[in-house]
């Protein structure tokens, strides 16, 4: 595995791998890696001539108040990971590499930022589409791997490739969760004992919604309340938001129909979790 940490290096050396007509699977990541991005790695290691991943805790994609300084770090623990996913190339630039100075130039995200976390963490997708613009004119991949835990910000790339005209295809991977049902997530880790118990409610409250639906409630506000209410019974934690849309449109729907997303979001003390089912009636 060759590892690279200046955006020169790594550009000049994709610019070659391309003269060579290899494909380029890549799975950004901030790291501290866990089974939902090997499973990632996996998959583009089986539809790719070279993986690349990159690690990068991006400060844009932070708010003011949110946990960039305590988010997990383990460069270390990474790289063996990598290792032994066979990844090929491996990117983690500094935050001064990345940002020299203040961006003269961001990316804006426009549509389907008014709901769930666009919502509730202003400016966080302008982080996310800025740092994978740059990302991916210094991997130049072919195929880019996102996994469906994150499903508005699989809605956010989607357009992002499509409106910038990335020559890129776009992976959308299933959630990777714990035995109990909790999405694994880098955060977990910052989880007091207590919550960690708790937190396997949040799954649970889905899959609950998910079986009323299949007995034939069609009434999205119904669906929210009783998600709300399982939360507040099952967990210490504060609900950020509980919603249901079209997906991957993200559009308003009184009643449930078609495909839809059902997303949550709860704070502990220390760590804000989300979680999503997407559901085809
Ligand atoms: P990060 O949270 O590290 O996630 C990297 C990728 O792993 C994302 O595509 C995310 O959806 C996926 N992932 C995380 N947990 C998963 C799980 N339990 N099952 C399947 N896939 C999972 O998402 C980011 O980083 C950043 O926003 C990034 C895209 C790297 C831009 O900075």
């Amino acid at each position: 595995m060759k590892v690279f940490t200046t955006i020169h290096d790594m550009q000049t050396e994709m610019i070659k791998l391309k003269k060579y007509g290899k494909t380029i699977g890549f799975v950004p990541t901030m790291g501290y890696l866990h089974d939902g991005h090997m499973s990632l790695l996996k998959k583009a290691r089986q539809e790719n001539d070279l993986v690349v991943l990159s690690i990068f805790v991006n400060p844009l994609q932070f708010g003011p108040t949110e946990d960039f300084s305590a988010y997990p770090r383990n460069l270390d623990r990474d790289k063996e990971i990598a290792l032994n996913e066979r990844v090929d190339y491996l990117f983690c630039p500094s935050s001064v590499e990345m940002y020299p100075r203040q961006p003269s130039v961001k990316v804006v995200v426009q549509e389907r930022i008014d709901v769930m976390c666009g919502k509730s963490r202003p400016g966080h997708f302008d982080g996310v589409a800025t740092v994978l613009t740059k990302l991916f004119h210094i991997v130049k991949p072919n195929r880019v791997y996102f996994g469906l835990k994150d499903a508005q910000q699989v809605a956010v790339v989607d357009w992002l490739i499509k409106d910038f005209h990335f020559p890129i295809e776009l992976i959308p991977c299933e959630t990777v969760r714990e035995e109990d049902g909790l999405a694994k997530s880098s955060r977990n880790t910052n989880l007091l004992e207590q919550e960690r118990g708790e937190a396997r409610h949040l799954y649970k409250s889905l899959l609950s919604a998910k079986e009323m639906i299949d007995d034939g409630e069609r009434d999205r506000e119904t669906v929210i309340q009783f998600i709300t209410n399982y939360l507040l019974n099952n967990t210490s934690g504060s609900i950020d938001y509980v919603e249901i849309y079209s997906y991957p449109e993200l559009k308003e729907m009184t009643m449930l129909t078609g495909t839809f997303i059902i997303a949550l979001a709860v704070k502990f003390s220390h760590a804000r979790l989300i979680d999503n089912i997407i559901i085809t009636i």
